[in-house]
C-alpha cells in the first residue's frame, strides 16, 4: 500500500515536472518569435539621403523595397541627380558622353544613356503612329544664361521664372532632360501638348523607358516651375516605374527641401557627393 502510493507520487511529481517543461518552451517559443518580430522590422527601417547629406529613416516596409540609396541625389553626374530652384550644379559641368540620338533637332545631344532611351521611345512611338523629336537636350551653363537672360528681357523676372531656370538650375545641363515635341510642331513647347495624341502617349508611355514628366501639373509649389508635358527627365527605368506608381516629384521621393522660389542659401552638387 505504501509502495503504491509512494510510487503514483513519483509519477505525479514526474509529470509536473514534463508540464513545466512545455509551459517554459512555450514562452521561450513566444519570446522568440516577439524578438524575431521586433528585429527584422528594425532592419527594415533604411536611411535616405536629405539635402545635407544627413540621413533620414524611411520605412522600406511600406517603400515596397526600393532602394532610394542606389545613386546619389547630390551628385552631378549621378542619374539621379536633383537639380531645382534650390539646388545647383557646377558651372563648369558638362556631362561625359554627349551624343545627338536619331530624330534629335540639329545640334541637340544627350547624354549616351538618355540618347539610347530616347531613341528606343521614338522607335516605339513610331509604331504605334506618334512621330516624335527631341527639341532641347543638353544646354551648356552659358547657354542656359542667355535663353534665361531673354526670357526676363521680354517677359519679366518673375513671369520668366515660372518657366525658365537660372543658369546652373536648369536639369538641361546634366544633358539628362529631353524637350520632345511632335514633327508636326503642334503645340511645341506649349500647355496644349498634353491634348495632343503625342502628348498623350508621352505621358502614358515615357517611364517604360526611364523617363519621367519632371513638371507635372498642378505641383509648381514644389517643383517651382509650371506644368511642362514636354519635359522628359532621364532617372532609369526603375525610378521612372516608381514615380509613375507613386505620382511624386522627385523632391518628394527623395524627402528633398522643395522650392516655389529661389531660397537664400542654394545648395551645391558636387563631384563625389
Ligand atoms: N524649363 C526648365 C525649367 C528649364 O529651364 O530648365
Ligand atoms: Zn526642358
Amino acid at each position: 500500500m505504501y509502495i503504491n502510493r509512494f510510487s503514483r507520487t513519483r509519477a505525479s511529481r514526474k509529470n509536473d515536472k514534463i508540464i513545466l517543461l512545455l509551459i517554459a518552451l512555450i514562452l521561450l517559443s513566444a519570446l522568440l518569435v516577439w524578438w524575431w518580430r521586433d528585429n527584422s522590422q528594425s532592419n527594415s527601417i533604411q536611411s535616405t539621403p536629405t539635402q545635407s547629406g544627413q540621413k533620414k529613416a524611411v520605412d522600406k516596409t511600406k517603400e515596397n523595397l526600393f532602394n532610394k540609396n542606389l545613386y546619389s541625389v547630390n551628385d552631378p553626374s549621378s542619374l539621379w541627380a536633383v537639380i531645382n530652384k534650390g539646388r545647383i550644379l557646377p558651372s563648369d559641368y558638362v556631362p561625359a558622353n554627349l551624343r545627338q540620338p536619331s530624330g534629335a533637332n540639329s545640334n541637340q545631344t544627350l547624354r549616351d544613356d538618355a540618347a539610347t532611351a530616347l531613341e528606343r521611345l521614338f522607335s516605339d512611338a513610331l509604331i504605334s503612329g506618334y512621330d516624335l523629336v527631341l527639341y532641347s537636350g543638353y544646354r551648356s551653363y552659358s547657354y542656359q544664361t542667355t535663353i534665361y537672360n531673354n526670357f526676363v528681357k521680354s517677359q519679366g523676372k518673375q513671369t520668366a521664372e515660372q518657366f525658365s531656370a537660372r543658369p546652373g538650375h536648369s536639369e538641361h545641363q546634366s544633358g539628362l532632360a529631353a524637350d520632345v515635341s511632335s514633327t508636326s510642331g503642334k503645340c511645341t513647347l506649349e500647355q496644349c501638348f498634353t491634348y495632343t495624341a503625342e502628348g498623350k502617349w508621352l505621358a502614358a508611355n515615357s517611364y517604360k523607358y526611364g523617363f519621367i514628366i519632371r513638371y507635372p501639373s498642378g505641383k509648381k509649389n514644389i517643383t517651382g516651375y509650371e506644368y511642362e508635358p514636354w519635359h522628359l527627365r532621364f532617372v532609369g527605368t526603375d525610378l521612372a516605374a516608381e514615380i509613375n506608381k507613386t505620382g511624386q516629384t522627385l523632391e518628394q521621393f527623395f524627402g528633398l527641401p522643395v522650392y516655389e522660389t529661389y531660397p537664400s542659401e542654394i545648395y551645391q552638387l558636387k563631384t563625389g557627393q
